[in-house]
């Protein structure tokens, strides 16, 4: 058994040993020191290395970035920089203010409800604050639609246009004149905000008039006149509703003495679709 003296000795030699070992060794671990590693400011990292940890905004830029495909830096000159107890999201965000005007007009300040990602500038999603400012950017169509009224003009720009930039085809919602009409024609006649003014070139037509105007031009095929050779677009020309005067072609067909008298052809010639034969 160990004496009462003797034991404390032993302890005040242990807190001796101890004492004099930290006294040396700051931490309990070994780490070597690599100042060089310090010794210049690191690189800016690349868009690629953004994009090893933030694919979808590098991706977007990648496929839908436009002119906005220039460093990430160039717009977050702050980064990582969100701390939720400061709620500061928004203060750490770029500002497309620092870069762009009201590009649109004051009634267009709010950039992200239609640019809803700036990574994919160009792609505007159609949303209802879109589809109630079309006429803002594309005030031309609006007054167009307006000024020839149709019932295009009560159809909302969105029920054509059913993404931004979308042209509708108008099989969309209608069938042609006659079967196997082309689409491509469809233009050559109408204009689609002003579908009620029919207008045309040239006079390959004859089957789409005939499509409503069926019993005139079975008429026309029938008759034994020469008037049968015509196509109703010669003499029907360019503006749908268009009636010729005679004398466009027949310059000077009778006297002046006679046709002064009866200034009507028709008086004499009855029905322009089958003149009845003079002789
Ligand atoms: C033209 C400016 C611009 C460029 C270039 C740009 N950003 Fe952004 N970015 C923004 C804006 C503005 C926001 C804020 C969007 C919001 O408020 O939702 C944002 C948000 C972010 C966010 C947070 C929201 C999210 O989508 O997760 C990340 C992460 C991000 N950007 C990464 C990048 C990376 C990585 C690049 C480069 C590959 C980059 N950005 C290039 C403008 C830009
Ligand atoms: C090693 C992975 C990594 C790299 C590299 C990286 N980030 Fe981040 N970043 C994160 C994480 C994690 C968050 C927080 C979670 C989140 O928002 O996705 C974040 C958040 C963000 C945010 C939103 C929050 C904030 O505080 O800004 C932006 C913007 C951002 N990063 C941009 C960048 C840009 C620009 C680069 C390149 C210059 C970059 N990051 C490089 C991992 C990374
Ligand atoms: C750091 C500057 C910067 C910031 C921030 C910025 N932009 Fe841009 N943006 C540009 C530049 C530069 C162009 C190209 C201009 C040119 O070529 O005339 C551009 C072009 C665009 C384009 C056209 C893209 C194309 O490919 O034609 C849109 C749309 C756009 N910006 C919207 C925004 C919106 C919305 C914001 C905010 C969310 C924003 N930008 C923030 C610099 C910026
Ligand atoms: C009501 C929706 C809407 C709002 C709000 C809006 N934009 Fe746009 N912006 C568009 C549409 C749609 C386009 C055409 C996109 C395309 O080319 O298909 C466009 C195009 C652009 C372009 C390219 C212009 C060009 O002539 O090629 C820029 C730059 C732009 N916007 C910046 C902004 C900025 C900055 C703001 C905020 C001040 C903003 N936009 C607000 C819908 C909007
Ligand atoms: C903030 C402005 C803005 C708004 C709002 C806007 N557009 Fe546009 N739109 C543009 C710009 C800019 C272009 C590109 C012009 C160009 O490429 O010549 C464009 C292009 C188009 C095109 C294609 C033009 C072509 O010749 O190919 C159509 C169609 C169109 N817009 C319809 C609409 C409709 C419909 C709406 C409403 C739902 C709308 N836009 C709202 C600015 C706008
Ligand atoms: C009944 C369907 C329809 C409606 C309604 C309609 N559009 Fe169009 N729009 C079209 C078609 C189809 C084209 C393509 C015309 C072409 O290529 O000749 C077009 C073309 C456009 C273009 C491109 C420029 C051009 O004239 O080719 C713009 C811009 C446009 N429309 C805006 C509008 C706006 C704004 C509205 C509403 C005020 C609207 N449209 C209503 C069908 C429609
Ligand atoms: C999104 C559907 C839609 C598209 C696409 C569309 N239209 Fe229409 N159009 C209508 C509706 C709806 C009416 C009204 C029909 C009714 O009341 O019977 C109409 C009516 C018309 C009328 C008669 C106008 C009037 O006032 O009597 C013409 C002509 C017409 N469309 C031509 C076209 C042409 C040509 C195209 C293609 C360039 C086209 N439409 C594309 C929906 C459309
Ligand atoms: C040769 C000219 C011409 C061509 C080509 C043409 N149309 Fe027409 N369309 C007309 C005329 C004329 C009307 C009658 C206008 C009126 O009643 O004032 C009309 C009327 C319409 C109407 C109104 C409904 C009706 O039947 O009265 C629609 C819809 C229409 N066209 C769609 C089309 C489509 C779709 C195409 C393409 C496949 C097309 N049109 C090609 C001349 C043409
Ligand atoms: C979709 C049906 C439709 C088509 C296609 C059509 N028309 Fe008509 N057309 C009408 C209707 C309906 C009227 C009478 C109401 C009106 O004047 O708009 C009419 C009236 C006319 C008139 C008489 C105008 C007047 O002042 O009395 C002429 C001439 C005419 N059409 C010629 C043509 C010719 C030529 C074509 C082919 C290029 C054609 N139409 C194609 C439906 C059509
Ligand atoms: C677009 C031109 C054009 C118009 C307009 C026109 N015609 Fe003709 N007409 C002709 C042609 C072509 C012939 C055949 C001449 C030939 O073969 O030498 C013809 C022949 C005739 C003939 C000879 C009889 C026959 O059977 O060949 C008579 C009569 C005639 N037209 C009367 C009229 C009258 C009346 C009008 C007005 C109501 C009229 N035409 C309008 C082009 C036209
Ligand atoms: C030689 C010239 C000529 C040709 C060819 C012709 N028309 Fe006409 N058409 C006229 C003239 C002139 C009138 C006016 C007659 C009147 O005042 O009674 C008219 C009147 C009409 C009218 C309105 C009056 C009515 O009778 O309903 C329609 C519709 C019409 N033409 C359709 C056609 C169609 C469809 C064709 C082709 C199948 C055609 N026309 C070919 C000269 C022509
Ligand atoms: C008073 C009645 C009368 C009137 C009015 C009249 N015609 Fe005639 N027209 C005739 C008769 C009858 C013939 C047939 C006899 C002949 O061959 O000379 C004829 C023949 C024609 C011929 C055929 C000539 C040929 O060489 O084949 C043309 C073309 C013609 N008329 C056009 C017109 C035009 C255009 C008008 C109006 C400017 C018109 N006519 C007014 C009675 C008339």
């Amino acid at each position: 058994m160990m004496k009462k003296s003797s034991l404390s000795l032993f302890i005040a030699a242990l807190i001796l040993v101890a004492s004099t070992a930290f006294a040396g060794k700051m931490a309990t671990v070994d780490i070597p020191e690599k100042p060089e590693m310090y010794a210049t400011a690191p690189a800016a990292l690349t868009p690629q290395q953004c994009a090893q940890c933030h694919t979808g905004a590098f991706n977007g830029l990648k496929n839908a970035g436009g002119k906005h495909r220039f460093d990430c830096q160039g717009c977050h000159t702050v980064i990582h920089a969100y701390n939720p107890k400061k709620a500061n999201y928004d203060e750490v965000m770029p500002k497309c203010a620092s870069c762009h005007t009201d590009i649109h007009g004051p009634t267009a300040k709010d950039c992200a409800s239609c640019h809803s990602n700036p990574h994919t500038p160009r792609k505007v999603a159609m949303t209802p604050r879109l589809a109630g400012a079309c006429a803002t950017c594309h005030a031309a169509e609006k007054a167009e639609l307006v000024k020839f009224p149709s019932k295009h003009t009560n159809v909302s720009c969105d029920r054509c246009h059913t993404s931004h930039g979308y042209k509708p085809s108008c099989f969309m919602c209608h069938r042609p004149h006659y079967k196997d009409q082309p689409v491509e024609a469809c233009a050559k006649c109408h204009s689609v905000h002003k579908p009620k003014m029919v207008t045309y070139q040239g006079t390959d037509w004859n089957q789409t008039c005939a499509s409503c105007h069926g019993k005139i031009a079975e008429k026309l095929r029938k008759t034994a006149s020469r008037h049968n050779k015509v196509a109703c677009a010669s003499c029907h020309k360019s503006k749908h509703g268009y009636i010729p005067q005679c004398t466009e072609c027949h310059k000077a067909p009778h006297p002046k003495t006679i046709l002064d008298r009866f200034p009507n052809c028709l008086g004499c010639h009855l029905d322009v679709h089958d003149l009845p034969s003079m002789k």
